[in-house]
């Protein structure tokens, strides 16, 4: 296939679509290239040199070659003139240019910094400018269309660094389980976006959230799990994955790379620690690592070899050859060319070292670590990782899920911050919901981040670290028009679009819907935070594991001044004992061994505070009932994923045989005899006001779903307890009897699912006692179909609630009875709240944001911006005693903001005080302990604002049993 040089014309001749310049340039080239051989070697071998050792032979293909490595020295990035480009390649004809007038716009700018009150013109797909939009723009701009912000905010469009949307489809399948290969630890030749599903309704549920685009990530179940895309989350004309990556790499879809033009990013996943086990230990996962980049290496030298020959035109010398390519390798080759970003799953400060090695030894960069628990821990560590530190893609407060994250830390992102470290927050969708991303940055706006970070942490850092900047996560000129305009400042609770714009697409059909106004001009600023400079010098000085206990306890009197507010428990609920008035200073509470007193305006009580008393300033704080939980399996279990720190394997007939030994068909079991105390999660929920807790031995997993049918009796008990001898720590050893119904999950393991028939004939005749009671199955169905005790079952679909509402009527008609029926999870109870009032049934919602995960809640009732009501509001409207829990132990500090959420989001229908009850009396109700605290309640203080304000933070907690007040 070579020729002479003096017939190369004719390998050039063939050449279809060169331009004429490009024809020149390469022909000047050969013959430099040509004339460089001839001389070097006219002074290398003059004595011994013959003809064909000087005479190249330039191969047909020798264009093709010489363009395949110019281009090898391309490097990724936007071209200089990028937005000086008038249309975006992602435009869909029709769509009209929009004004958003008078907005306070985040632009994500200098650092984050960046604030301006002005207008977005967006048009052609493209943010056409940001400021004053000139009157003749606007007028010569065809069906512009015109939205007054009234000074709200916007921002640009939410960046979702680590998504598995489209992977994990919603409503869960098994036919849309596309996240992990089982078939090796090292598969960077697979693509996410071949598994990419277009229907997974989290698209449309996270842009309800303001999220705009994703990073597909393949699952962290191999070391290297896979090539990852930068999508965006909209329907596009064509319907298909492809289109909706942005920018998509060159050869994905036919396209090759241009030598002249910059290349496009791509995107890889890694992964390292626990995930892993499956392939070996971390020394093999290492191990595999460092092969699959020396075959990286392996092709990319031989690539570099073969180019400087061709480029020398010492064509002679790999005549005949292709250009090396080894289609399994040439991703890592990329990589090791610079020219993918990675993300990198790791957690612990051995796995982020293992990785920074890694990376110095091969020479690539990565840039995201994911999850990185203990990335705060080990700042020099990153700041080794070779060019330069990565960011650090974390959450904000879900910690200690598994042992890697045992050390995550709600201080964190201000750590890693101020070593320099770029701070992502991200979903991991669906484990968190991608929809609630920015719940992120201000959960960690409340533990102390700067708002422009945490902004950016969802906008810019992501965008940033997926070498997307250029495009999403910034608005300015030339920008993708990727807006979002919020009904408040984004850093309040509750927060949510009133429009989306993706690519200059209204996406929400009924925009401003409810809250207009945002819920009042004090939600249109950045809430006032809490300090935590001593909790978080705590934790860092003690690597992420700080003592949790009170720092000090007092047992006489406390004078709290400067009180805004005093909530108290009452005979069938709970009531505001006392308000300062809008303007009134604030009030007094006197406490005495830990029992509130006095409570009443300055000067109303006597406090003494001259002679004995420990006064505290509460800076316009409130004083309240201690929160009550149910839902997790706080106690338990301190990590879901560490079975050695969990209760273990509970039988149950469909689960597994109950041992003989127990005589007992459904081994109805306690959770008071596995109760741990002291957990960290428990002392977390503790210092967070939480100071009661119901846990049952249910157990569910996200993709694996419920491991139990019945999961025995659930115990009430004190989160501060240090042992359930203390007086006090078990509020109730006995509280309900626990059963789950539901669909099988789609990727429950080895075990066959039990049919839904199966599941409530047992439960029908478990209650019509069919079992002896002498057992412990026959004793406590009993009683729960007595009405003794509360039957809790967990179940999310309507169509079996509606079964169990008729099995409770049958079982109440034939024993004369009235059951204590609660329905958990619940997800479609508010398609038939009217029946469940009636019922009498109560209910008790481990979310106040539904989500379809599984096929039994695929009619979550999405909220606002979406839909007007919520869940929890139409079953409050119905009368319905709704109690709100949480379903994971780590949640737990955060209930009280999960209330105000749920609040915030029913358009004004929930007040205040049903929202406490929603996390005190309502749990009580729901668990049958209603009134058993009475005056002997905990009694929770907060500082600097009410129980459900971003701005406080409690600070003790008054215990009348105990006799104390603990402060933290
Ligand atoms: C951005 O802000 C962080 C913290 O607020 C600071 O540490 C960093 O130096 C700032 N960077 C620039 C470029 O101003
Ligand atoms: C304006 O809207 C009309 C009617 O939908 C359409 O025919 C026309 O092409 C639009 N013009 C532009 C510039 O989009
Ligand atoms: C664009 O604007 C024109 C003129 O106002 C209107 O007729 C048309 O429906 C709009 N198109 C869309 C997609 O909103
Ligand atoms: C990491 O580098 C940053 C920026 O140079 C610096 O501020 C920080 O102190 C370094 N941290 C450590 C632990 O070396």
């Amino acid at each position: 296939m070579s020729a002479k040089f003096s017939s190369s014309e004719v390998a050039l001749r063939t050449r279809t679509r060169s331009s004429r310049l490009k024809f020149l340039l390469i022909l000047l080239c050969l013959l430099v290239s040509a004339l460089t051989v001839l001389t070097t070697n006219y002074y290398i071998t003059t004595t011994n040199r013959t003809e064909s050792q000087r005479l190249q032979y330039v191969p047909l293909n020798a264009q093709r070659i010489l363009q395949q490595c110019a281009v090898l020295k391309a490097s990724p990035g936007p071209a200089d003139d990028f937005h000086s480009r008038r249309v975006s390649d992602r435009f869909e004809p029709g769509t009209n240019a929009t004004l958003i007038k008078n907005a306070k716009i985040w632009t994500g700018l200098k650092n984050g910094t960046d604030v301006v009150e002005a207008d977005v013109l967006l048009d052609g797909g493209l943010i056409k400018e940001v400021g004053h939009i000139p009157i003749d723009i606007m007028e010569s701009t065809e069906n512009l269309t015109v939205i007054e912000a009234n000074g709200a905010w916007v921002t640009p469009g939410i960046v979702d660094l680590h998504s598995h949307a489209g992977l994990l489809s919603a409503p869960f399948t098994r036919g849309t389980f596309d996240v992990n290969s089982p078939n090796g630890p090292i598969l960077p030749w697979l693509r996410s976006i071949d598994g990419f599903n277009t229907h997974d309704e989290a698209f449309e549920l996270a842009i309800a959230g303001g999220v705009t685009s994703a990073q597909i990530l393949p699952g962290s179940g191999n070391p290297i799990g896979g090539q990852a895309f930068m999508v965006k989350l909209r329907k596009t004309s064509e319907h298909s994955p492809t289109s909706m990556i942005i920018e998509p790499p060159h050869m994905l879809n036919g396209s090759e790379p241009d030598p002249d033009a910059p290349l496009r990013w791509r995107h890889l996943k890694q992964a390292c620690g626990e995930n892993l086990k499956r392939w070996g230990t971390r020394m093999d996962t290492m191990w595999s690592f460092r092969w699959a980049y020396n075959e990286a290496r392996k092709v990319k030298l031989a690539q570099d070899t073969f180019c400087a020959k061709a480029e020398a035109g010492l064509w002679n010398d790999i005549h005949g050859q292709e250009f090396p390519q080894d289609l399994q390798w040439e991703a890592l080759v990329d990589v090791l060319r610079g020219r993918v970003r990675i993300s990198n799953h790791c957690y612990e400060a051995v796995d982020l070292d293992d990785i920074v090695r890694l990376s110095n030894e091969f020479g690539f960069h990565i840039a995201s670590f994911h999850h990185a628990s203990e990335a705060w821990l080990v700042p020099g560590v990153l700041n080794r990782t070779f060019g330069g530190p990565p960011a650090v893609a974390i959450f904000a407060t879900t910690h200690r899920y598994k042992r890697e994250s045992y050390r995550g830390s709600e201080f964190a992102s201000s750590v890693l911050s101020e070593n320099g470290i770029p701070v992502v927050l991200k979903s991991d969708h669906p484990v968190l919901k991608s929809r609630y991303l920015l719940y992120e940055a201000q959960q960690a706006h409340y533990y102390g981040f700067d708002s422009n970070l945490a902004l950016a942490a969802v906008t810019s850092a992501p965008a940033h670290a997926a070498g997307m900047s250029h495009r999403i996560g910034l608005l300015h000129k030339g920008a993708d028009a990727d807006v979002v305009l919020w009904d408040s400042h984004p850093l309040q609770l509750g927060a949510a679009p009133r429009q989306v714009w993706i690519d200059g697409i209204p996406q929400l059909k009924s925009p401003n819907l409810p809250k207009p106004d945002g819920g009042g001009k004090e939600r249109q600023d950045a809430p006032a935070v809490p300090t935590w400079d001593k909790e978080r010098k705590a934790a860092v000085e003690w690597e992420g594991l700080p003592p949790l206990g009170p720092k000090k306890v007092v047992k006489g009197k406390v004078v709290l001044k400067n009180v805004r507010e005093v909530w108290m428990r009452e005979e069938h609920g709970i009531k505001e004992r006392w308000a300062a008035r809008p303007g009134q200073e604030g009030g007094t509470v006197v406490l005495e061994s830990g029992a509130v007193s006095c409570v009443g305006r300055n000067g109303w009580c006597f406090t003494g505070e001259e002679t004995d008393g420990t006064v505290i300033d509460l800076h316009g704080g409130s004083v309240g009932p201690g929160l009550v939980t149910m839902g997790s399996p706080l106690g338990i279990e301190e990590l879901a994923s560490e079975p050695s720190t969990g209760d273990g394997f509970l039988y149950d007939p469909y689960s597994g045989e109950v041992p003989k030994i127990l005589s007992d068909t459904a081994g109805v079991v306690r959770a008071a005899d596995a109760l741990q105390f002291g957990t960290r999660n428990a002392l977390h929920a503790y210092r967070a006001g939480v100071t009661y807790a119901a846990s049952s031995l249910a157990k569910s997993t996200l993709f694996t779903g419920p491991t139990s049918f019945i999961s025995g009796l659930s115990v009430t008990f004190r989160t501060g307890a240090d042992h359930a001898l203390e007086h006090g720590a078990i509020i109730n050893p006995v509280t309900a009897l626990h059963v789950t119904l539901g669909r099988p999950y789609p990727y429950r393991p080895a075990l066959p699912p039990v049919s839904v028939s199966t599941q409530i004939a047992t439960l029908r005749r478990l209650l019509l006692n069919a079992e002896n009671s002498d057992t412990e199955t026959g004793r406590w169905f009993k009683k729960a179909a007595g009405g003794a005790i509360p039957l809790i079952v967990e179940v999310h679909n309507a169509d079996m609630m509606a079964t169990l509402l008729k099995l409770k009527a049958n079982i109440e008609e034939s024993r004369g009875s009235r059951m204590q029926l609660v329905f958990s999870g619940a997800t479609e109870a508010y398609l038939l709240a009217k029946q469940i009032a009636q019922a009498r049934v109560r209910v008790l919602m481990t979310s106040a944001r539904s989500f379809p995960e599984s096929w039994d809640q695929r009619r979550a009732l999405p909220g606002p911006p979406l839909t007007n009501d919520t869940a929890l509001s139409i079953l409050i409207q119905n009368g319905v005693t709704v109690a709100l829990g949480v379903t994971e132990a780590y949640e737990l500090p955060n209930t009280r903001f999960e209330a105000a959420w749920a609040a915030l989001s029913s358009n004004g229908r929930i007040d205040k005080q049903q929202t406490y009850e929603l996390i005190t009396t309502n749990v009580e109700k729901v668990l049958g302990i209603e009134g058993w605290f009475g005056e002997e309640g905990d009694v929770v203080l907060y500082d600097g604002g009410d129980v459900f304000d971003l701005s406080s933070k409690v600070v003790a907690v008054a215990s009348p049993r105990k006799g104390v007040v603990e402060f933290f």
